[in-house]
């Protein structure tokens, strides 16, 4: 790689009248191309002589020939401002594939141009503006807050970037396609290897056509469905627009498909990622935003300019012109460095320095002029709904290990970013669900060190737990024997799912399109244990071996569900029919036996398990609201509007801001992740959303979540 780590310039510009720079400092020696040169810091170095010196330079790559390297804010701004000197249709980025550049041209959002532009920017515009992607916010806020508490309630080490900044734009994304929930890993695992640029090389850029090639392949099944059975998705609409009378072709519409797919997910994982590795580098920063969560908007900018996840758009200029001082002419490309552009010191006062309060922040992360990010909306609201979550939740965020960054000359972040999070102790870890056994915020000792799994894991080795362990045998193991199991001691976890290098799974399902981490065990005192499904789609099942044909399902994001069975089956759905293991708790085994009411309380009051509510929590008030004609009058069917709830809640100093959005997103949380209402089928010929609210209603009384004393929680009822 030394060899391509060297700038050099070009002469042949020199006969130009105007003259040409070169960035002479001494350590300018890469090539701009390398996607190795920004797996590290030193680069930024570069960037600051290069902004010092040139702020427009011709540079000439081993891997991507001459263009010329823009470095600065208001020199990077005029390109992406003149889309007729400079255009995009020769391809936006450099070593594109020609032939593909050329199949894509005029029919691709990103490499079109003028007219062409225009007529597919509006078929997209509908889908990405605020009011479109406002609609997200309850399902995407529901699963950042369920993911976090997930990870949170394990108390141990992990991978950010495969379980949490590259899950979330996934969820958005793929919910907007109407990518079937099936098809979604498959998905992302290929668009990993589209983008894979670790090998510049042939067999690496055959390696990413092939995967574009299946990318199209999928789209191009979900076209066929949706012509069938249109829904209310991307697809769908671009299935049937016909800008300016003429409907898009089979060939636009899949490369549009891939471009948003190209676009949407790895910029916001880098995005995410970076912003936890600031907020864990700079735990005065994270306090700060903690305290006054009314920074979250700055912060998502500063955000964005900080990690500015693309490194480079490219345009090809049309015409001979002068950009800065320098002359360029017809035919040449020229290079945007956005990360370059976002630390100007002549536009960002102390640009090395995250400030989460800057303002303003004029940065061009989303590029700028008539290509400006059509995802950029819901990039922030997918930033918002992270830091939202995890201000609540997260009092400290701590880097295990090195911060990978992957190799890449077009979008820069980390490939790895192993994380541990501290629990806001003012409220303890917020599982949500479930008693816990430990129901005190857990000691620091007890945060980290993982589950204890007994010495027999696989293959063999016998027991050598007390009986007061669970056991459990592997999936295609002998439960029966005790060959192949693992033992999990009381208050300890282990989690299952297909792993990843360097971060396996306690317990390895061999399931290639199944989660990482698909879910986990815990093992509580008196022989009762939890089962948590992380899966984004499948639905577990855990039998009683013990006869009756009793089972519980346990839904895709449930926590810690109570399983009330000594003997049990789990069946996990798997792309090759259902994988199998089984639990053994010890004897006597059903605790819920041993938890008696005493005689004159209130059955509500204690927690059922599978319905954990917090009282103290913003949900709880809009549950009581939503229940309140109902618990006032038993007699009656009356389910307040979102705007009667607003109304109802705006007097409490805690509500005082509440919008219509965010009462939705509580009623969706809590049937989703609080009831499992949500993963019911409304019954035919009843419509989604009031069924929702009608089903969530019914189960907090029927279950008393909620009753009559929780109306003190409500703002005098004026009288009417
Ligand atoms: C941190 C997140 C993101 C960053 C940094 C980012 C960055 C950019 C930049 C710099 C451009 C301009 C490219 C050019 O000038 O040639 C762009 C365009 C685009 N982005 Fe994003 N993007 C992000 C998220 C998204 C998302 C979430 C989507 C879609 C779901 C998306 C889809 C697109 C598309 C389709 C274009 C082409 C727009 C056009 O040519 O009119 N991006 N993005």
């Amino acid at each position: 790689m030394a060899n391509s780590r060297r700038l050099r310039m070009d002469s042949r510009k020199e006969t130009m009248k105007i003259r040409t720079p070169r960035w002479t400092a001494g350590r300018v020696d890469a090539d701009l191309a390398d996607p190795y040169l920004y797996t590290d810091e030193a680069h930024r170095e570069m960037w600051r002589q290069a902004r010092g010196e040139h702020p427009v330079a011709w540079t000439e790559s081993e891997l991507a020939g001459g263009f010329w390297s823009v470095v600065t804010h208001a020199e990077g701004s005029e390109v992406i401002r003149r889309p007729t000197s400079f255009v995009s249709d020769q391809g936006m980025r450099l070593q594109a594939n020609p032939a593909g550049v050329r199949a894509a041209a005029g029919r691709m959002l990103v490499v079109s141009d003028g007219a062409e532009h225009r007529r597919l920017r509006g078929v997209h515009q509908a889908w990405f503006n605020a009011r479109s992607v406002a609609a997200l916010v309850p399902t995407l806020g529901a699963r950042v807050e369920a993911r976090l508490d997930a990870l949170l309630a394990r108390g141990t080490a992990f991978d950010a970037i495969a379980e949490l900044t590259s899950e979330v734009p996934r969820w958005a994304l793929f919910d907007l396609l109407g990518v079937p929930d099936e098809d979604q890993d498959e998905l992302a695992r290929t668009m990993e290897a589209a983008f894979d640029d670790s090998d510049p090389g042939p067999a690496g850029e055959a390696a990413r056509t092939a995967a574009h090639t299946r990318i199209f392949g999928h789209f191009g099944d979900l076209l066929d469905l949706r012509r069938e059975e249109p829904g209310d998705d991307i697809v769908s609409a671009l299935a049937e627009a016909a800008p300016d009378g003429v409907p898009l072709t089979d060939d636009e519409i899949l490369l549009n498909c891939d471009g948003l797919m190209n676009g949407g997910l790895e910029t916001t994982s880098h995005a995410l990622a970076g912003a936890l590795l600031v907020f864990a580098r700079q735990p005065d920063v994270w306090r700060r935003l903690r305290e006054d969560p009314g920074l979250i908007d700055t912060a998502v900018e500063e955000i964005l300019r900080w990690t500015s996840p693309a490194l480079h758009a490219l345009r090809t200029a049309a015409e001979d012109t002068v950009l800065g001082d320098v002359r360029i002419a017809a035919g040449d490309r020229v290079a945007i460095w956005y990360p370059s552009c976002n630390r100007d010191e002549k536009v960002f006062a102390d640009p090395d320095t995250f400030r989460i309060d800057r303002r303003p922040n004029p940065h061009i992360a989303f590029g700028g002029g008539p290509h400006y990010c059509v995802g950029a909306t819901l990039t922030r609201l997918e930033v918002k709904c992270v830091l939202a979550a995890a201000v609540e939740r997260v009092a400290e965020i701590e880097v295990e290990g090195e911060a990978v960054r992957r190799p890449s000359n077009f979008l820069q972040g980390l490939s790895h970013l192993r994380i541990g999070l501290t629990p806001d102790r003012r409220t303890g870890p917020r599982s949500g669900c479930g008693p816990r056994s430990d129901p005190e915020p857990r000691s620091d000792s007890e945060v980290g060190p993982g589950p204890e799994i007994g010495p027999g894991p696989v293959n063999g080795a016998s027991s050598s737990g007390t009986s007061s362990d669970l056991r459990i045998a592997l999936p295609g193991a002998d439960s029966g024997t005790g060959t192949g199991t693992v033992e999990v001691r009381s208050n300890q976890e282990v989690t299952f799912g297909r792993g990843l290098i360097g971060a396996p799974a306690d317990i390895s399902v061999d399931d290639p399109t199944g989660e990482p981490i698909a879910g986990r065990i815990r093992a509580a005192e008196d022989g009762l244990w939890f089962i948590t499904n992380l899966s984004r789609a499948r639905t577990y099942v855990v039998e009683n071996e013990e006869g009756g044909g009793e089972y519980v399902c346990v839904p895709p994001g449930r926590l810690d569900m109570p399983v009330p069975f000594a003997h049990a089956r789990i069946s996990l759905p798997s792309s090759s029919g259902s994988t199998y293991m089984s639990v053994r708790a010890p004897t006597p085994a059903n605790a819920y036996a041993a938890t008696s009411y005493a005689a004159d309380a209130d059955p509500a009051a204690q927690s059922d398990p599978a319905f954990a509510l917090d009282p103290r929590s913003k949900y709880f008030l809009v549950l009581v609201a939503l229940c309140e004609p109902q618990l006032r009058t038993p007699a009656t069917m009356a389910i307040p509007s979102t705007a009667e709830i607003v109304r109802r809640l705006s007097p409490l100093a805690s509500c005082r801001r509440i919008s219509p959005a965010a009462v939705n997103f509580h009623i969706e949380y809590i049937a989703r992740n609080k009831l499992g209402v949500r993963n019911q089928q409304p019954p035919s010929g009843r419509s989604g959303g009031n069924w929702l609210r009608q089903a969530v209603v019914s189960t907090a009384l029927r279950f008393r979540l909620v009753w009559t004393e929780h109306l003190a929680l409500l703002p005098v009822a004026e009288a009417r």
